[in-house]
């Protein structure tokens, strides 16, 4: 199986148009997906320019067919405003000249912790694992990425990152610099911990290591001009989630339940640090909260029922969101394939838009 650095290196002869310079110089070879009978990848194009489009399709097919892969899939997306802005900083049209002057880093020009930000962020928490605080942060930042937002998501469970699996993330961040840029998918910018780990090894920092790393993941990434961040919390009342609202005391806070009393009840003391510390809960979401028939469309709670809407009345917050059991209909040969995201067109991904729109509409009145 090839990887990563052989398909770059292949795609180097490729050049885009309007910048004269290599697809992979410029970093437009995005959401590389690599598997034995697949690889898949995106473009990123400058214009809506069909002749280039149909040129890099034939080049990129052929030159991953020619490396041994049987099947390849290509995405073409559109640049973004930030995007472009960041190409030109870095690759002036004046090439000749801008080689010779060290290439321009766009700053930190927003630090999302700073006075003036006006970045809404969101922490997920729970009281228990395993409830779902991740696929929660991962659907909830895909759909208010769906609502046109610009978001962002800090995989803030350092011990237990999973955001890149879920996401079906197999790029690294790219260092500019000295400067992290964060992975961009499904439209959302994401860092994690898994980013900067070998192999799956386990992560061993302790105490003033791990605060380090959290801020650093604030103050050393280049967000650009994001308007949400989605924070996953790892489970219960730890250091973590403690140097997380110290450290964001602007933060809001969704929690995670699911249906049954005793994940409520243990859910509550989530909630009691986020009022102690003064962050205000937006809701609750309480996920895995029944099984649907697929055909007779009857509803089979099988946690038990209310948990969520306890814990609502509790904490005097609203119940966001009932999400039902089942895993999102994605299949490994799609082109932005993920373990986690469900489908907008799907009813759970239906539930999360509106719970997006709920939320947009809470913060921005
Ligand atoms: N609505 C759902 N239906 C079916 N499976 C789900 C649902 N929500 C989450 N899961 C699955 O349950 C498992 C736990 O979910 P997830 O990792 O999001 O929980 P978590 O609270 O972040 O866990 P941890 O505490 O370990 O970080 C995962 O395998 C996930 O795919
Ligand atoms: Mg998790």
């Amino acid at each position: 199986m090839i990887n990563k650095d052989q398909l770059l290196e292949a795609l180097k002869p490729l050049q885009e148009p309007r910048y004269n310079k290599s697809i992979v110089e410029l970093n437009l070879v995005r959401d590389i997906l690599i598997k034995e009978e697949s690889v898949s990848l995106s473009l990123i194009v400058a214009a809506e320019d069909e002749t280039f489009k149909e040129t890099a399709k034939t080049f990129i097919r052929e030159t991953i067919e020619q490396l041994g892969a049987p099947q390849v899939h290509i995405r073409f997306r559109q640049m973004t405003d930030y995007e472009r802005n960041q190409i030109e900083e870095l690759h002036k049209p004046d090439a000749e000249a801008s080689k010779q002057t060290k290439p321009v880093q766009p700053p930190i020009d927003q630090p999302i912790l700073g006075e003036a930000s006006k970045v809404q962020f969101i922490a997920v928490a729970s009281g228990k694992g395993g409830v779902g605080k991740s696929t929660v942060t991962v659907n909830l930042a895909v759909a208010l990425a769906r609502q046109g937002k610009k978001v962002g998501i800090i995989d803030a469970d350092i011990y237990g990152f999973s955001i890149p699996d879920m996401m079906g993330i197999e790029e690294q961040p790219k260092l500019v610099d000295n400067v992290i840029m964060p992975v961009e998918r499904f439209d959302v910018k994401v860092i994690s911990m898994g980013f900067f780990v070998q192999d799956n090894a386990p992560v061993i920092w302790r105490g003033p290591m791990l605060g380090k790393m959290l801020r650093n993941f604030f103050n050393e990434v280049n967000w650009g001009d994001v308007e949400y961040i989605l924070l996953d919390l790892p489970p219960g009342t730890g250091d973590v989630a403690l140097d997380v609202h110290q450290l964001i005391p602007q933060s809001k806070e969704v929690i995670v339940t699911t249906p049954h009393a005793t994940a409520a009840f243990v859910a509550a003391r989530a909630g009691a640090m986020a009022i102690q510390t003064n962050h205000e809960v937006l809701g609750i979401v309480e996920n895995m909260s029944y099984y649907e028939c697929k055909d007779c469309g009857s509803k089979d709670f099988i946690f038990g029922k209310g948990g969520g809407a306890r814990l609502a009345d509790d904490l005097h917050s609203e119940l966001l969101a009932q999400i039902p059991l089942g895993a999102p209909d994605n299949h490994i040969s799609e082109i932005d394939y993920s373990p986690s995201v469900y489908k907008q067109d799907s009813k759970t991904g239906q539930i999360y838009l509106d719970m997006a729109a709920n939320i947009i509409a809470k913060l921005e009145k």
